[in-house]
């Protein structure tokens, strides 16, 4: 007889635990209406709060084990600087907080998966946003045999219902999350903050101050802060080097202490609606206005205009779940080629709610003091312009007289040809 592992056989599902009520009350719905056992995975992208209180909940909630996973590294230099190359803004606006960090939760879920033999992936994803289409395509994608699971989808529940729930299996409750003081769905990590939900829905309805927490304006007195980027990748902040974390963590901090780094738009998910959405993004925001700034000085114009024209791609690609797809692979080595020489620093000015460029500087920039000046300096070939310009509107110095011609009356269109 042979003892080898059959994933049909398998009693285990592995779910992406936030800690909230509903993948609480999924571990319990697993357990109960699909006889699993239940590994909770906790992956720390940033978002913040307490690990013990999530194991304990997760526990009490009837999950076997409760897995915490630091992948705040690995968000910041394989998932945010990636998307930072490719000055990644979704639908001209937004920097893909949560677009990112699905597919490194996926990630983290197939190894922990591989690691419990388990059978099954499930998540607690409603039916109606992106995040469901990020985690199971990336899951699917990494993991075709593992089974994809989401309660929240089958069980239909109301929030009331799934309180209901909770309370009837014993299921702990967050006492403030339940309480329904907490009106809004909050998604965080290190490149921002999604704040969705409430009054937000009504997409006429001003934000109330108190979604706000990264973008509260606290500093009063200007200042400058000088970004040094090493091939793309942001490597100081004011000569200190620092790590991918830390400058996404820096650079936040500062920035949004003058209550800069908001968004609020109506954004087209994947899946046919339109949502109202309010996103407090101070580091990402930053990094992107410095980073393609650097990029204007330091990238030949072609190849600029080009990569312009991917970049949208590659952030609708990312957007959409497709993270771990041949296009998006193919694309990432083209953002990687770009950057070769996109090195040096750029100075950012902080005022209370603003932040801009104020300067850039590159020992490998395109920019030439001699060719662009004005002055007794100048070593541009002025007599080279002539015969280019001349080249140049050839065409339409030639269409141009043919048009004349014909409103003389000289000519009719059937003799043109
Ligand atoms: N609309 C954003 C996106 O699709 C934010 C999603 C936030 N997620 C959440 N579970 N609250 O990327």
């Amino acid at each position: 007889m042979s003892y080898a592992y059959d994933p049909q056989q398998a009693r285990t599902a592995v779910l992406a635990y936030s800690g909230g009520l509903d993948t609480s009350v999924a571990v319990r719905w697993l357990i109960e209406e699909m006889s699993l056992e239940v590994v909770a995975v906790a992956v720390d992208v940033g978002q913040g709060g307490d690990w013990d209180a999530l194991r304990a909940r997760a526990l009490a909630a009837g999950a076997t084990r409760c897995v915490v996973v630091d992948a705040r590294d690995e968000l910041a230099s394989e998932y945010a600087f990636a998307s930072l190359r490719a000055n990644a803004l979704y639908e001209q606006k937004y920097p893909l907080v949560s677009a990112l960090s699905r597919p490194l939760i996926s990630k983290h879920l197939v190894a922990q998966a591989r690691l419990h033999g388990a059978r099954a992936v499930a998540h607690g994803c409603t039916g109606k946003g992106n995040d469901q289409v990020r985690f199971e395509v990336s899951v699917r994608a990494l993991a075709p045999d593992l089974e994809m699971i989401s309660p929240a989808r089958v069980w239909g529940m109301t929030r009331e219902q799934s309180i209901e729930y909770a309370k009837r299996h014993g299921v702990p409750l967050d006492a403030k999350k339940s309480s329904g003081g907490d009106i809004y769905s909050i998604d965080q990590n290190l490149w921002g903050r999604a704040i969705e939900c409430g009054v937000l829905e009504d997409p006429w309805e001003r934000p109330p101050d108190d979604v706000y927490e990264l973008t509260v304006q606290a500093a009063t007195e200007p200042c400058e802060i000088v970004i040094s980027f090493e091939e793309g990748v942001p490597v100081a902040l004011d000569d200190r080097a620092l790590s991918p974390r830390e400058m996404i963590e820096e650079v936040s901090r500062i920035v949004g202490s003058y209550g800069w780094g908001r968004l609020d738009m109506v954004e087209n998910r994947r899946v046919g609606i339109k949502s109202r959405e309010v996103y407090e993004c101070p580091g990402s925001l930053a990094l992107i206005m410095a980073h393609s700034d650097l990029e204007s000085l330091t990238l030949e114009r072609d190849l600029a205009h080009e990569k312009a024209r991917l970049e949208p791609r590659w952030a609708e690609l990312v957007y959409d779940g497709l993270w771990f797809s041949p296009l998006k692979e193919a694309l990432d080595s083209f953002m990687i080629s770009s950057q070769r020489y996109v090195s040096g620093d750029v100075k950012l000015v902080c005022e209370p709610g603003r932040c801009y460029v104020a300067g850039r500087r590159s020992p490998v920039a395109l920019y030439d003091w001699e060719l662009a000046t004005y002055d007794a300096a100048d070593s541009f070939r002025h007599s080279d312009a002539e015969g280019f310009v001349r080249l140049w509107g050839l065409g339409v110095e030639t269409w141009a007289a043919r048009q004349a011609r014909r409103g003389s009356g000289g000519e009719s269109a059937s003799d043109v040809g």
